[in-house]
């Protein structure tokens, strides 16, 4: 009965197989080597053919006792093996160590600044516009009075889609929009969106977001503009930061002003409080938040308003540039890179 002999000789090589493993992974291996559908048991049980009929019974219930061996063996093996890995992974835990807190999402700044924006106009009475992203010439520049040799137009700053398609350089297209649908005054509306220019440094980005205001009515004048702007500020920043009013130019108002804001990351000093020159201001104290002015007749005249029987003003600013100024953050680009790093500051 070389056979059975061969049969019981697999659980002492077995054992001492086991004994010389110290991982789970090398478990799997040494169980295909010998309960695997070729391994050493398969093998042999695969010469029962060569046994006589009277041998065979034997043969059978001897191969069934060490397979349940085997079996037993091994999975001791891995539980002596499992308790093993726990302990050690125990022993690496600190039940004195301080909990860790899960992180909550929360709005990206760029996000919670057009939110608090939108509220405070909102509350002033706009009502809120929309408009595509791509844009026509027609309502990007044309219906804008944007002249047709105006540099604006260039590729230096519009990214053309196709002939007279464009990605918006500025929300001021939702004004045209505005007025086009209401058809007649009165028009109060802000509209709030992603624009897109060829532009990339500390302080511009190729798509950043705006926010267009428009007031068209009988008797609006620059008084109101100017209220309305001081208040919308005071609202956003407090009533200590400084506002500035500069002549401007922009096609589609006449006149034009940019509000300048003090510098928040210097205190409008032009310098940080280690002396060195300001990075976000370029050393001027000030930082341009907004254009604005009074609508141009042309404009009116481009949507069909009659320029004689109305007047009224329109605004744009640059979110980023306010929720730099809101939070103290010396680049743009941060907002874009998405560093979790950066994002949970908020
Ligand atoms: C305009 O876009 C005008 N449409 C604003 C306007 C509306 C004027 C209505 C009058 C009446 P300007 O190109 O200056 O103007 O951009 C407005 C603001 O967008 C700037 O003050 C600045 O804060 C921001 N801005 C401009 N370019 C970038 C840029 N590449 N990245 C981030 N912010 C920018």
């Amino acid at each position: 009965m070389n056979l059975i002999a061969s049969l019981e000789g697999l659980v002492p090589s077995l054992q001492t197989g086991l004994e010389r493993i110290r991982a789970l992974s090398e478990l799997d291996d040494i169980h295909t080597a010998f309960l695997g559908r070729k391994g050493s048991l398969a093998r042999l049980m695969s010469r029962l053919p060569e046994l006589s009929a009277e041998e065979r019974p034997a043969f059978g219930k001897a191969a069934n006792a060490v397979k349940e061996q085997l079996t037993a063996l091994i999975e001791d093996r891995r539980a002596v093996l499992i308790a093993a890995h726990e302990e050690a992974a125990l022993s690496r835990f600190d039940p004195t160590l301080p909990g860790r807190v899960p992180w909550q999402g929360s709005l990206h700044p760029v996000t919670s600044v057009m939110e608090e924006i939108c509220s405070v106009l909102e509350k002033m009475g706009f009502a809120i516009a929309s408009g595509p992203e791509v844009e026509t010439d027609f309502h990007n520049f044309e219906a804008l009075n944007f002249p047709h040799d105006h540099p604006a137009r260039d590729m230096q700053d519009t990214l053309f889609v196709a002939e007279g398609v464009l990605m918006r350089t500025h929300t001021s297209p939702i004004q045209v929009r505005a007025m086009l649908e209401r058809g007649r005054p009165p028009v109060a509306v802000i509209a709030p969106g992603k624009v897109y220019r060829r532009d990339y440094d500390i302080t511009h980005s190729p798509m950043f977001h705006q926010i267009e205001g428009l007031l068209v009515d009988t008797d609006v004048t620059f008084a109101h503009l100017r209220g309305t702007l001081t208040m919308f500020v005071r609202e956003i920043f407090g009533p200590d930061v400084r506002v500035r009013l500069r002549p401007s130019f922009f096609p589609f108002t006449e006149p034009s002003v940019e509000v300048d804001i003090s510098c928040i990351l210097c205190d409008g000093k032009g310098r940080t409080k280690d002396g060195e020159a300001c990075r976000v201001c370029k050393s001027t104290g000030w930082l341009e938040i907004l254009g604005a002015g009074m609508v141009d007749p042309n404009v009116f005249a481009a949507v069909g308003f009659d320029p004689e029987a109305c007047s009224g003003f329109a605004f744009g600013l640059g979110i980023e540039r306010v929720a730099m100024l809101k939070y103290g953050i010396g680049d743009l680009r941060l907002f874009f890179e998405n560093d979790l790093r950066f994002l949970r500051l908020f």
